[in-house]
């Protein structure tokens, strides 16, 4: 794909441009964690607006511990893929593909329908406090390190939400790697102190993110896009780095890759930040530089830049996530030769709910 408004093709599936919606969670399904009417406007509204792809916000995937928000959707029954089947074929009708990603909270778990007890790597909270945008938590629960019996109840529920998924109808699946949730923190040294085969080593800490890469692919089958999303950052730590650097994420690509997955979504401030230990590249660089797997990059992308971000990595597709918040059309707009206004972040206030924005739409639409 030479033209970032070209149609192509990414991880076997054809895109009309290469604009993805990055993944945003707005804590606004029904209490049960089904996907309803107001979520599937929302997601209309960015097919309409122009993004090829759209990533749909962290949805949990068992009936355990991965829930991490109130009102955070779920994946894991019939009355959830219901619920995702009438937001699928809207955004489908309004021309785009659609991703779901596939979310486990482990420690940074602010509520949870299924149980009160956060599991985690070891018993080690989230540096910072709890997200305002999602809930009125002050303090981080301490997670209970979890068992293998609970390492095996983690993968199996990533397996079936992903059956699930391609059961629904959603066109590939995104597992979340990044930001500080559960497979991030069995990578990070802040969070996993482990002293068996799930701690310590690179590979060690690798496991549990490669078992469930395995476990999705073999739930959905070879030709069903499937990729996971990367960073070093976390929601309350952005400054987290790897101690193995440049060379060790390397290592985590072509494993991820090596287990099954299509592509790697990295996920940085600004998609070229050079913050490794040593080396002077980003993540999406290193990332890009691994044959055999795609690239979706993240980070500070916008009207100013996102050609640049085209040329520097030919094939990957540009995710868009606050830009995308403010302009819904952010695509359209693009085309259009429109202006591109900036977030303004009392959209998303109290909570960043879908029908806090409505509001928020509506004052401001004089
Ligand atoms: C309100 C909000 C919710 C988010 N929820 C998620 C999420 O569910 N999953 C995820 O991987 N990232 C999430 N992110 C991070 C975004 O996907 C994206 O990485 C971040 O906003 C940086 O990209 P940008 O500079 O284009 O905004 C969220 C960001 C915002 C602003």
């Amino acid at each position: 794909m030479s033209d970032v408004m070209q149609s192509g093709t990414f991880s076997s599936i054809e895109v009309p441009n290469r604009f993805a919606l990055a993944p945003m969670t707005r804590t606004s399904a029904e209490a049960d964690g089904t996907p309803n009417a107001l979520m599937a406007d929302h997601y209309e509204g960015y097919a309409k607006g122009g993004f090829g792809l759209v990533i749909t916000e962290g949805t949990y995937t068992d009936d355990k511990a991965s829930q991490g928000y109130a009102n955070q959707p779920g994946i894991i029954n019939d009355t959830h893929v219901a619920g995702w089947k009438t937001i699928i074929d809207r955004v489908h009708a309004g021309g785009s593909k659609i991703f779901v990603q596939l979310m486990h909270a482990g420690a940074q778990f602010q509520a949870n329908r299924y149980t009160h007890q956060p599991l985690g790597p070891s018993e080690v909270t989230p540096k910072g406090a709890p997200l305002g945008l999602y809930g009125d938590q002050q303090t981080w629960q301490t997670p209970s390190a979890m068992t293998e019996t609970d390492i095996r109840a983690a993968v199996d529920g990533f397996a079936r939400a992903a059956a699930n998924a391609k059961a629904a109808g959603f066109d590939g699946i995104e597992i979340h790697g990044a930001n500080g949730y559960l497979l991030n923190q069995f990578l990070s040294t802040h969070f996993n102190k482990r002293e068996d085969g799930y701690g310590g080593s690179l590979d060690n800490r690798l496991r549990l993110v490669l078992e469930v890469v395995r476990a999705v692919r073999k739930a959905v089958g070879n030709r069903y896009p499937v990729g996971i999303r990367l960073s070093q950052a976390t929601v309350t730590d952005p400054d987290y780095q790897l101690p193995e650097g440049e060379s060790g994420f390397r290592t985590v690509v072509e494993a991820v890759r090596d287990a099954g997955a299509d592509f790697v979504h990295t996920t940085d401030g600004e998609v070229n930040r050079k913050h490794f230990v040593e080396g002077d590249q980003s993540l999406a660089s290193v990332a890009a530089s691994v044959e055999g797997v795609e690239l979706i990059i993240n980070g500070g992308i916008d009207e100013t830049n996102y050609q640049d971000m085209a040329n520097q990595f030919p094939g990957a597709l540009l995710a868009v996530g606050k830009k995308a918040l403010a302009n819904p059309d952010f695509v359209q707009r693009l085309k259009d030769g429109k202006e591109i206004g900036d977030l303004d972040f009392a959209m998303l206030q109290p909570k960043a709910t879908i029908t806090n924005e409505l509001a928020w739409r509506e004052k401001n639409a004089a």
